[in-house]
């Protein structure tokens, strides 16, 4: 079987992949990629294939050249903020800040408004053979007006999916993986990499 790297060196994203992908992958540092990985486009799809050019380029010359790879970039849209905070939803508050400050500010400027539709929207980057493409998940719901939970992380506390109760921070990893934004990103990636044998 060919080798697949994951452009990210967040551990959990990592076993829900390989989870998903039912494959090892390999991942920047296992590449003595130590740095950070720019993500400064102003999209969630630019980020993913920022993140997935800079790695699939950066070792070009070395043994690791033309092994397929992909990542990925996540935003919480609100429908009330006009898609904010997007895809700056790690640093909604501020460079630095906490995944609690971005949760506070959220329901802050929320306060008071009575549309609380959202959705997590996870957009997935693949360059295979030279070729990108790009796989998307979404996941609807909306933001309730205190925390409930303590599982998960980011918004999940204060993020209600359609159709339950619970918010994702009250969701097992298994429950929340099945329906999450990025399960159904990386469900697609799986689908198209089974189509190329991969
Ligand atoms: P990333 O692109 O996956 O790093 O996600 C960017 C930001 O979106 C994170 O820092 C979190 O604040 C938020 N986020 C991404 N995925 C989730 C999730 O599954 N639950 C809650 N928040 C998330």
């Amino acid at each position: 079987m060919k080798r697949l790297i994951f452009a990210t060196n967040n551990r959990h994203k990592l076993s829900e992949a390989e989870a998903i992908l039912g494959v090892g992958l390999v991942t920047p540092t296992d590449l003595g990629i130590v740095e950070d990985i720019p993500e400064t486009a102003e999209t969630l799809e630019g980020n993913a294939l920022q993140k997935a050019r800079y790695v699939y380029d950066i070792r070009g010359l070395t043994a690791h050249s033309g092994v397929p790879t992909f990542a990925d970039d996540t935003g919480l849209e609100v429908a009330a903020l006009g898609g904010a905070p997007g895809v700056y939803s790690a640093r909604y508050a501020g460079v630095g800040c906490s995944y609690d400050d971005n949760c506070r500010l959220l329901l802050r400027n929320l306060e008071g408004v009575a549309d609380r539709r959202a959705r997590f929207r996870t957009v997935v980057a693949l360059i295979l053979d030279g070729n990108e493409y790009l796989f998307e998940g979404t996941v609807e719901g909306k933001i309730i007006g205190e925390y409930r939970g303590e599982g998960g992380f980011g918004y999940d506390p204060i993020f209600v999916p359609d159709g339950f109760r619970e918010t994702f921070a009250q969701m097992s990893a298994e429950q929340k993986n099945a329906i999450s934004h990025r399960g159904r990103a990386m469900a697609n990636l799986a689908e198209f990499l089974k189509t190329k044998n991969l």
